[in-house]
C-alpha cells in the first residue's frame, strides 16, 4: 500500500508512520531521551492484527524520532497482544511492564473464561534493545473476585518499594484497581483494591501520581452513563483525588477532557521534575458515532501534546508543555468580528476574555467554539455537503466564568484549553482546503 502523506497528516503532533496507533505506553525521561512508546498495529489502520509497541523519541519534546517497533506478540504469554503498560528507570536501565494478552481457543466469552492478562516484564538499556521477556504475574495471581480482564500495569517507586497499579473488571461487572508492591520488581505481593459501585463496569489504564502535594488515581472507565455536560464519549477517562488515603467516590471524578477524541492517558516525571501527561486523541469503538477519514490514506490516530499538570483550585490543570512555544513563527493579532485566513492547518490561538458576554469563535465555518450563559460548547455544524468533524456533533462543559482560551491546532487535530487548563476538550477535525479560516467575537483581545 501507498500512504498519501500530506492531507489530515500532523506537523507536531505523533502519528504512527502507518497503521493504527492506540495509548501511549512507557512514557519516561530516560538515558537523555524522552521516551513515547504505543499501542501500535503496524499491519492495519483499523487496529486489526498484530499489537504491538511502537517507539519515538526526542531530546527536546520537539523533534522525535521514530525507532520502529520494540515488542512484538510473539510469545505464548502474549500472543494476541503486547498491551498497555510503563516504564521506570533503575540503575542505568528501564524496566518496561506490560500486559500479555492472550485468547484461548473455544467457545467463551473472554470475559469470565478464555482470556489471559499477564504482567511481562522487559528490560532495556537504550529504549529501543530488548531483553527477554518475564512473566511476573497470571490471571491465577489476581483476586479471586476478577473477572479476566486485568490489564495496563502502572509502576513507581515509593520509598523503598515498588508498587503497581492494574485496572480490572469483577466479576459482577465493577471496575476496579489492584495495587501490588515488590522490593525486586519481580515478585509481587498483592496489597489490596479499590472500587466504586455502580461506576462503570471496568478501569482501564490506571494511573497513580503526585502533584501539587496531593496524590491523585488515573483511570479509564467504561460504561458510565452519559450526561448533558459529562461522560459524553462512548468512555471515559478522569482523576479523583485520593486526600489522606481516602478511597475514591464518584462525585470526586474529575474528566481529564471535553472533547471528541481523548482516552486513556498516562503521566510521567521528567528530569526537570515536570509531571507530563499524555493521551491519546482518539477513543476505541467510536466508528458508528463518527470516524477518521485518514483510515483510507493507510493510517489512524495521534497522541496529544504533552502537557504539564500542576493544581490550582483544587483542579488538575493542563498546559501544553512550554517547549510547544518556540514553534510559534509569527504573530497575528486577532480582530474581532473579522475572518483571519492562516496559512497551514498549524496555529496556536491565545485568547483573554474580559466578561460573561457570549464568546464564539468559527473555524472553516463549520467549527464553533462557544461560550454562553456558564456552558462551553464545541460544535461541529456541517455544509450543505461538507462535514468536517465526519459526524462529530456537541460536546459541552460547564465552566462557572470564561477567562482564556488557548487553541492548539494540527493538520487534523485540535486542542482547546479553557482557563489555563483547568478543562480541555481534544477533537479530530478535517477541513479540506490547505489553510484555516478562523474567526472570533469575543469581548475580549487575543493573538495567534
Ligand atoms: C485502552 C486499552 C487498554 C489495553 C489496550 C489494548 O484503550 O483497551 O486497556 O491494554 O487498549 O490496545
Amino acid at each position: 500500500m501507498t500512504y498519501i502523506y500530506g492531507k489530515w497528516r500532523q506537523e507536531v503532533h505523533l502519528e504512527p508512520p502507518h497503521g493504527w496507533l492506540n495509548d501511549p505506553n512507557g512514557l519516561s525521561f530516560f538515558g537523555g531521551y524522552y521516551h513515547v512508546y504505543f499501542q501500535y498495529s503496524p499491519d492495519n489502520a483499523n487496529g486489526d492484527g498484530r499489537k504491538c509497541w511502537g517507539h519515538y523519541r526526542s531530546k527536546d519534546l520537539i523533534d522525535w524520532e521514530f525507532t520502529g517497533t520494540v515488542l512484538f506478540p510473539d510469545t505464548p504469554d502474549d500472543k494476541d497482544g503486547v498491551y498497555s503498560g510503563s516504564a521506570v528507570e533503575h540503575d542505568g536501565i528501564l524496566h518496561i511492564f506490560y500486559t500479555g494478552n492472550v485468547k484461548e481457543e473455544g467457545d467463551h466469552d473472554y470475559i469470565t473464561s478464555g482470556r489471559g492478562a499477564n504482567v511481562i516484564s522487559v528490560t532495556t538499556a537504550d529504549g529501543v534493545t530488548m531483553s527477554e521477556k518475564q512473566t511476573l504475574l497470571r490471571n491465577s495471581d489476581y483476586p479471586d473476585f476478577c473477572s479476566c480482564h486485568v490489564r495496563d500495569p502502572k509502576v513507581w517507586r515509593e520509598g523503598n518499594k515498588w508498587r503497581m497499579v492494574l485496572g480490572a473488571r469483577t466479576l459482577d461487572d465493577t471496575g476496579c484497581v489492584l495495587f501490588y508492591s515488590s522490593d525486586d520488581m519481580i515478585s509481587w505481593k498483592y496489597d489490596g483494591s479499590d472500587c466504586i459501585e455502580d461506576f462503570g463496569y471496568m478501569w482501564e489504564c490506571p494511573d497513580v501520581f503526585d502533584v501539587g502535594g496531593h496524590r491523585y488515581l488515573s483511570v479509564s472507565p467504561q460504561g458510565l452513563r452519559h450526561g448533558e455536560t459529562k461522560f459524553q464519549n462512548v468512555y471515559q477517562s478522569g482523576y479523583f483525588l485520593l486526600k489522606d488515603g481516602k478511597t475514591p467516590s464518584a462525585d470526586m471524578f474529575v474528566e481529564w477532557d471535553m472533547g471528541f477524541d481523548f482516552y486513556a492517558p498516562q503521566t510521567f516525571l521528567d528530569e526537570k521534575g515536570r509531571r507530563i501527561l499524555v493521551g491519546w486523541a482518539g477513543l476505541p469503538d467510536v466508528e458508528a458515532e463518527y470516524q477518521n477519514p485518514t483510515v483510507a490514506l493507510g493510517w489512524q490516530h495521534v497522541l496529544t501534546t504533552p502537557r504539564e499538570l500542576s493544581v490550582k483550585n483544587g483542579r488538575v490543570v493542563q498546559t501544553p508543555v512550554e517547549e510547544v512555544a518556540a514553534l510559534r513563527k509569527k504573530e497575528i493579532p486577532v480582530e474581532c468580528g473579522k475572518e483571519t485566513e492562516i496559512s497551514g492547518g498549524c496555529f496556536d490561538l491565545e485568547l483573554t476574555v474580559f466578561s460573561d458576554a457570549p464568546m464564539r469563535i468559527t473555524l472553516e465555518k463549520e467549527c464553533v467554539i462557544g461560550y454562553q450563559n456558564g456552558i462551553f460548547t464545541l460544535e461541529f455544524q456541517p455544509g450543505a455537503d461538507t462535514d468536517i468533524g465526519c459526524g462529530r456533533k456537541t460536546r459541552r462543559a460547564r465552566i462557572e466564568h470564561l477567562l482564556e482560551v488557548r487553541i492548539l491546532s494540527d493538520e487534523s487535530l485540535l486542542e482547546i484549553y479553557v482557563n489555563g487548563g483547568e478543562t480541555v476538550f481534544t477533537t479530530r477535525y478535517y477541513p479540506d482546503g490547505d489553510n484555516r479560516s478562523i474567526r472570533v467575537e469575543a469581548d475580549g483581545t487575543g493573538k495567534i
